[in-house]
């Protein structure tokens, strides 16, 4: 069985509100209604855990009966003080029959059925699966003072995304090996990159943005409208 692991114990230190970001209005509700409610659109009938911080628990349901979904489908569980731990409490937490798992953050509300197509169609292929773009800026490397080092070569750079497909028994491998040694990642996929394990990329969708920022709250607005997301919910 696949499910889904909605990230959502965060801080938002970035996006400078009082509050964790995801409670944050977007077109209307919570930024983690949206997510939830179209993570269950783009992947139907799927189990779903949800993870939050301590004390946000009430929240989090609330954001549950917003989205429109059934309580009953979405696991709630407690994360911890890293996105990596969250993960890692998400995996011990988790039914043993779900054999491969999408992890997705809460940050990310704009996601389309043909992304999660794509992953699992990558799961054919590969045990894990991450969505990526090319990278369109140039890329420089600095200094401690901001002087320009070099510039990066950005043909073979990509920018990644969640959800990241897996097989569970392997994800689950990767996290305990990193506790013991101590090993610190922002995504999933680069603990089986440095444990050598193969990570098949698939084509990102330019409209998941992660709201991060200030200045992407606007923006997720208008992408919601663009694809279609607000009109029919
Ligand atoms: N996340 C989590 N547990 C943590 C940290 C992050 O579940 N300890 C989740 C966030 O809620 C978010 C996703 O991981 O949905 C991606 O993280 P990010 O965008 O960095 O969110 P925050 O960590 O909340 O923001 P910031 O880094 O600006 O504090
Ligand atoms: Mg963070």
């Amino acid at each position: 069985m696949i499910g889904m692991v909605i990230l959502a114990a965060g801080t938002g230190k970035r996006m400078g509100a009082s509050g964790n970001k995801l409670f944050l209005p977007l077109a209307g509700q919570p930024v983690l209604s949206l997510t939830l409610r179209h993570a269950a659109r783009a992947l139907p009938g799927a189990p779903m855990m949800l993870v939050c911080r301590s004390g946000e628990e009430e929240l989090a349901r609330q954001a549950v009966v917003t989205a429109g979904l059934d309580e009953a489908s979405v696991i709630i569980t407690e994360g911890g003080p890293e996105r990596q731990d969250s993960v890692r409490l998400a995996l011990a937490a988790m039914p043993s029959t779900w054999d491969q798992v999408l992890i997705h953050d809460g940050a990310r509300p704009i996601l389309r059925e043909e992304l999660v197509q794509r992953l699992i169609g990558g799961l054919l292929q590969a045990p894990a699966v991450v969505p990526a773009l090319p990278v369109t800026d140039t890329v420089k490397r600095v200094d401690g003072q901001g002087y320009i080092l070099e510039t990066v070569p950005r043909a073979d750079l990509r920018r990644v995304q969640t959800p990241q497909a897996f097989e569970v028994s392997l994800l689950q491998q990767c996290h305990a090996r990193a506790v013991t040694e101590g090993r610190a990642v922002t995504d999933d996929a680069a603990l089986l990159e440095a444990y050598g394990e193969r990570v098949l990329t698939v084509a990102g969708d330019p409209y998941n943005i992660k709201v991060t920022v200030p200045t992407d709250l606007p923006l997720a607005d208008l992408y919601l409208k663009e694809c279609g997301l607000c009109e029919s919910d």
